[in-house]
């Protein structure tokens, strides 16, 4: 996940207060002729042992995103070499096609044999943040086995889909596997940073003419224990990513000797700007997004009176709200962000410095543009000799559809029934940050964040933090979940069939 990105987190902080929903539609039926035919999630003990082994390899290769500029390209090429070698079914399937992109990043078209059937796309980035020594319990790029638990940078961010889109595959076609429908395994080297590679996997297959059925990425995870007394783990699944702004803004003004300072500075007017901001929170939206459904449907999972006060969010709006405010994950939900970081002006205690600088974060809600957020900020500072330059800026992603007809959404939730039997809570959420995914809204209107994996409050600050890891067990579920995700995609069922039917 990029920089501050995590969806889980915002899932976090919303379960934290207990608010969450529950998805109890219908979704998918399995048809007949898929279930006969299915390739039981079994592996053997060498191919267990080989798939962890696989993992503990990639970890091993530092392919690290020190900044937008630099990253470790030896290792971006070494890994290309490792998948080969580690997946050699994968790369000599007669109906695989391989493609290296933007130099590092890797395609996999994986033709299906019925092209009536939309192909869909999975994605996820072997690229990982640096991650200095200090503090790990093993060397973090190692990959060292702990007590069932394989430690490294990479381990849930997101080395773990990599290796586990590949290996899933490899294990279907070593059973010979046929897919019914077509589908895209893009594999990115940048996402810590730009995400150039996706954005060119993007840019091909749209040359190519491709629409695709859904995407699946990186993003969401089962949450397990985050709410106090409650013992149901919640799989969120992320339709939605925040949009961002980032904003410099300066002021001019003439410099000049200390010992007589005119009445109002460069830094003065400048702090009481970013004051302003800081203290005049962007207006709560509410409405909008997954959180009314969320709560709606959660509500039963708790005992009067949060039941009846999730039930009826709209009525006890300003009581959810003002709860929402006071814990800053849980306001991320219900507003456009505002985080100033950095501050820059003067270089000598006697001199008034003629420039000050500051740049502010906004985390753009569903419900607002970059537009509007740029207007409400000039309007709360309200003060011309501030100039506004954006640096940054995208708007939110569109939220993806996760009713009963939604495939990609749906399909998740089936494989999340049958791998995970005991999650039986499935919510929609909304990304406080960003993934590669973004880059394929012109090509679906449903992508979906989500990782196969058991998260604990405590594992949160594993991303881009110390001591990342993965349970042995945790990563062959992953293996397990997209296998019989894949399986499940075979399904005649398309996004949009039944739309207009009664
Ligand atoms: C870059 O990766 C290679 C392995 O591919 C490794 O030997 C080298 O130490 C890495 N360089 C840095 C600066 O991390
Ligand atoms: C403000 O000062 C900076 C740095 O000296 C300069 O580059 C910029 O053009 C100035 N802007 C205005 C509007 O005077
Ligand atoms: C959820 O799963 C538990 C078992 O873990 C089961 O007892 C319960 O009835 C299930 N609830 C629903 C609504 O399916």
């Amino acid at each position: 996940m990029a920089q501050r990105c995590l969806c889980v987190l915002a899932l976090a902080a919303m379960l934290l207060l207990v608010f969450a929903t529950v998805s109890r539609s219908m979704g998918l039926r399995s048809d007949e002729h898929q279930r006969e035919s299915r390739i039981p999630a079994e592996f053997s003990k060498e191919e267990r042992v080989a798939m962890k082994e696989a993992l503990k390899g990639a970890i091993q290769i530092p392919t690290v995103t020190f900044s937008y500029e630099k990253a470790n390209t030896t290792a971006l090429v070494e890994f290309g070499k490792y998948i080969y070698k580690v997946f050699p079914t994968v790369l000599s399937t007669s109906f695989i096609q391989h493609e290296v992109v933007e130099e590092y990043s890797h395609l996999f078209t994986i033709k299906g044999s019925d092209p009536s059937l939309q192909p869909y796309l999975l994605m996820a980035h072997f690229d990982v943040v640096p991650a200095p020594e200090e503090g790990w319990e093993v060397p973090p790029f190692s990959g060292l086995e702990r007590e069932g638990a394989i430690y490294g940078r990479g381990t849930l961010d997101d080395k773990n889909s990599v290796m586990a889109l590949l290996q899933a595959l490899e294990l279907l076609l070593i059973r010979k596997y046929i897919p019914r429908r077509s589908f895209f395994i893009s594999l990115g080297h940048d996402e810590e940073s730009s995400g150039t590679g996706a954005q060119k996997v993007s840019a091909l297959l749209q040359s190519r003419g491709v629409q695709l059925a859904f995407v699946v990425d990186e993003g969401g995870f089962i949450l397990d224990d985050f709410i106090p007394d409650f013992k149901k783990p919640i799989a969120l699944i992320g339709v939605s990513e925040k949009g961002s702004m980032n904003l410099l803004l300066q002021v001019n003004m003439s410099s000049g000797h200390s010992s007589a300072p005119p009445k109002e500075t460069s830094i003065g007017i400048l702090a009481a700007a970013v004051s302003r901001l800081e203290q005049t929170p962007m207006p709560i939206i509410f409405g909008s997004g997954t959180l009314v459904t969320v709560l709606r449907q959660m509500a039963d999972e708790f005992p009067f009176p949060v039941d009846k006060i999730l039930s009826n969010p709209r009525l006890f709006e300003p009581l959810i709200t003002r709860f929402m405010e006071k814990n800053p994950l849980t306001n991320a939900m219900i507003r456009t962000t505002t985080a100033l970081t950095i501050f820059e002006a003067g270089i000598k205690v006697n001199v008034i410095p003629s420039v000050a600088k500051a740049a502010v974060n906004f985390r753009i809600h569903s419900g607002q543009t970059v537009q509007e957020v740029l207007e409400l900020t000039k309007n709360i500072v309200a003060d011309n000799r501030v100039q506004f330059h954006v640096m940054t800026a995208f708007d939110p992603l569109p939220i993806s559809p996760y009713d009963d007809k939604a495939l990609g959404y749906q399909l998740l939730r089936q494989t999340i029934q049958s791998v995970f039997p005991e999650v039986n809570i499935t919510i929609p959420g909304t990304c406080l940050g960003n993934t590669d995914s973004r880059f394929f809204t012109d090509l679906t209107t449903g992508i979906y964040r989500f990782n196969p994996y058991y998260l604990q409050p405590e594992d949160l600050k594993r991303f881009h933090g110390i001591n990342e890891k993965i349970s042995v067990q945790g990563y062959e579920n992953q293996v397990k979940f997209i296998f019989e995700l894949i399986q499940n995609a075979d399904t005649d069922q398309e996004p949009v069939s039944h739309l207009h039917k009664l």
